[in-house]
């Protein structure tokens, strides 16, 4: 008989899933699905490094987490495991951009973005795994980007942190399905939500770099649009608190706007020259 968890927020709260984990949740799409989740009746264990100084979210335990950090990352789960038990779903939704040139990018910008974004939710994955593996069964949602599906100029740390969470969370799926754990990419457009502090630009990117004027107009763009047009991220965080009621996660949850959507089916059927044109005269528009 099939299983539907859609009424967890009412009368079977002891339903699976029920205690979730989510990373980078002091600010923009983390911080909006821990509140949906709590909102929906999920326990919510909240990382970021802000918490346990000033930052908290209502309805969440609010813990300290660097997930770049081994020892920051063992510190979470045990407090975590103490205040909640195991956990049924991992969110991994910490992430930091560097917008620049490929050329411009410091080899330690690169590493930066990818030690938060890849290796950082890697780390929390080995974390939780044997604790899910355990008590047989588990969801982990990983956070791409429309950007881990195709390429944006100017954004190429950020894309290629996302293209490597795609490529592992496709193996990862692939692995532990045997042990009863289900994972899920979330591959957002963008949202009215990211906050600048988190958005910072190549040392690079110089105003006698020959990408300055494309750079300008392209991040301008990219800003402008997320800022203005942007989607709901409150949005965002109820189709997550959704989609964890149902008996089974899809792979892939691309959110975001029509346009953003059809740019991923364009991406994957048109001849590269004719979609690199389209790209271009949208973000660069010189
Ligand atoms: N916003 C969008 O339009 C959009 C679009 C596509 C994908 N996404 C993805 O959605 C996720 C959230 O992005 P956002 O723009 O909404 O958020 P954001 O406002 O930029 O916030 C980033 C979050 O990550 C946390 N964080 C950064 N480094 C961390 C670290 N080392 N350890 C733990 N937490 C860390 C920050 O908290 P602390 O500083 O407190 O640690 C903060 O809570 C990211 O994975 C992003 O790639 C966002």
């Amino acid at each position: 008989m099939k299983k539907d968890f859609s009424n967890i927020n009412d009368s079977n709260k002891n339903e699976w899933p029920k205690t979730v984990w989510i990373t980078g949740a002091s600010s923009g799409l983390g911080l909006h699905t821990a509140q949906a989740l709590a909102a929906n009746g999920f326990t919510v264990v909240a990382g970021a490094r802000s918490f346990g100084k000033e930052k908290t979210v209502s309805g969440c335990r609010c813990l300290p987490l660097d997930v770049t950090d081994a020892a920051s990352i063992s510190g979470f789960s045990d407090q975590a495991m103490k205040i909640a038990g195991t956990p049924d779903v991992l969110i991994n939704c910490a992430g930091i951009v560097i917008l620049g040139a490929c050329e411009s990018y410091e080899l330690d910008e690169l590493r930066e973005v990818m030690e938060t974004n890849f290796y950082g939710m890697a780390s929390m994955i080995s974390k939780v795994l044997p604790l899910m593996r355990e008590q047989g069964r588990g969801r982990i949602i990983n956070f791409s980007s429309i950007n881990g599906l195709l390429g944006i100029p100017f954004e190429g740390a950020y894309t290629a942190s996302k293209h490597a969470i795609e490529g592992y969370s496709e193996c990862l799926a692939l692995e532990t399905k045997p042990f009863g754990i289900e994972v899920m990419l979330v591959e957002p457009g963008g949202h009215r939500s990211s906050s600048k502090a988190y958005r910072r630009y190549s040392v690079g990117m110089t105003d006698d770099s020959p990408y300055k004027k494309a750079f300008d107009l392209g991040t301008a763009s990219i800003v402008e649009y997320n800022s203005v047009n942007g989607s709901n991220p409150d949005e965002l965080g109820q189709k997550i608190a959704d989609v964890l009621k149902k008996e089974h996660l899809p792979r892939r949850m691309i959110i975001g706007k029509p346009k953003q959507r059809l740019s991923v089916i364009m991406h994957s059927i048109l001849p590269s020259d004719v979609f690199d044109r389209i790209i271009s005269n949208y973000y660069i528009k010189q």
